[in-house]
């Protein structure tokens, strides 16, 4: 750090962020962005893997913005089928098309004076793309069907787990957005990325599990802490909160235990599955023939999680990447990884 350089404390903050807990360099980097971007009417971008806390930081500059008085609308990009979104986003007139009886107000309109959190912008179909743009521009909209030009009074977030560069370069994002969205920008480490955190995390989610249970679990064995630090966290901040939760409703002597953690946090260095067959091919012995990669009693939902999980984070977080490689469309991973949230 240059000497003229003050260190970042959450005392020098104007918002509170009690609640996104973390004292890392590159965490508290992310509260200064917050604080700052928040007074902002502009469009922020907020890029990082799944679970890394995208929607929190969202809901963060909208609390603290000078739109919080309004609520804050979230739309997943990924979510409404294409031919829907242009209607969701911006509303029709009566009779824009068959089956349009009556005027329908868009999110744009429906979020006045609030904020508009576009989740998975990464996902939105190339020619809603240039409507944004133009929305942004403009500040304004046009429902469709309609002639009108409409004043936008929302504030616009936007949220991609995918590497809008790489999407750029594949023609499946506009540049011209990207550049838009790109001015204010907040990118959020992986959990591995920032190790540091974890324990507070980890004692964090602990403490919500008792002040929402009756169970009270009080200590975590310090076996756990070097097993969550030997783990590469695939899931990011959600999985810590899935292990916590899960560990609390098993741990029934006050304290969370190695054996209370699932099966690939126990055995980080699992081998991935091919192993199997290779291991068997190469050996001739008919007792030995039967090997698995994981430890027997394993259930066939956990070998599908650490599946999922180690596939996503081999290719960086990006799920359409980890759903084409698993060959599972996009929503049934969606659907997936918010079951392990549970
Ligand atoms: N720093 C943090 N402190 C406390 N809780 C956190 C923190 N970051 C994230 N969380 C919690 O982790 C969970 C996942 O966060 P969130 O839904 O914001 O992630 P996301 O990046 O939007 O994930 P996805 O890409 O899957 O949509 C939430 O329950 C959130 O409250
Ligand atoms: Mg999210």
């Amino acid at each position: 750090m240059a000497p003229s350089e003050t260190p970042l404390s959450r005392e020098k903050l104007h918002g509170n962020y009690d609640h996104i807990v973390g004292e890392s360099t590159v965490h508290l980097e992310v509260l200064k962005s917050i604080d700052t971007f928040a007074k902002s009417s502009k469009i922020v971008l907020i890029s990082g893997e799944t679970g890394t806390g995208k929607e929190l930081v969202a809901r963060a500059l909208h609390a603290e913005s000078p739109y919080a008085m309004s609520p804050m609308v979230v739309v997943n990009c990924a979510g409404i089928a294409e031919n829907l979104i242009e209607n969701e986003l911006f509303g029709h007139e009566k009779g824009a098309f068959t089956g349009a009886d009556q005027r329908h107000i868009g999110l744009f309109e429906t979020a006045f004076g609030g904020t508009l959190f576009l989740d998975e912008i990464g996902e939105l179909p190339v020619r809603l793309q240039s409507k944004l743009l133009r929305v942004l521009q403009e500040n304004e909209i046009r429902r469709v069907g309609g002639t009108a030009q409409i004043p936008v009074s929302v504030r616009v977030l936007a949220a991609t787990n995918i590497d809008l560069i790489k999407a750029v370069e594949a023609n499946r994002f506009r540049r011209d957005l990207y550049e838009r969205l790109k001015s204010l920008h907040i990118h959020l480490p992986a959990l591995r990325e920032r190790r540091e955190d974890i324990s507070a995390l980890a004692k964090y989610f602990l403490a919500k599990e008792n002040n929402c249970s009756s169970q009270k679990v009080v200590d975590i064995n310090p076996e756990v802490f070097s097993l969550f630090d030997a783990y590469s966290w695939p899931g990011n901040i959600r999985e810590i909160e899935g292990v916590i939760g899960r560990a609390v409703l098993l741990a029934e002597d006050g304290e969370i235990l190695p054996h209370h953690l699932p099966q690939d946090l126990q055995m980080p260095q699992v081998h991935p599955l091919p192993l199997a067959d290779e291991t068997a091919a190469a050996n001739p012995n008919a007792a030995e023939r039967f090997v698995l990669p994981f430890p027997i009693g394993t259930t066939l939902k956990e070998i599908e999680k650490s599946a999922i999980l180690t596939t996503l984070a081999r290719e960086d977080g990006n799920r359409s990447k980890t759903a084409k490689s698993l060959g599972i469309d996009r929503r049934t991973l969606h659907n997936k990884l918010r079951d392990y949230n549970a």
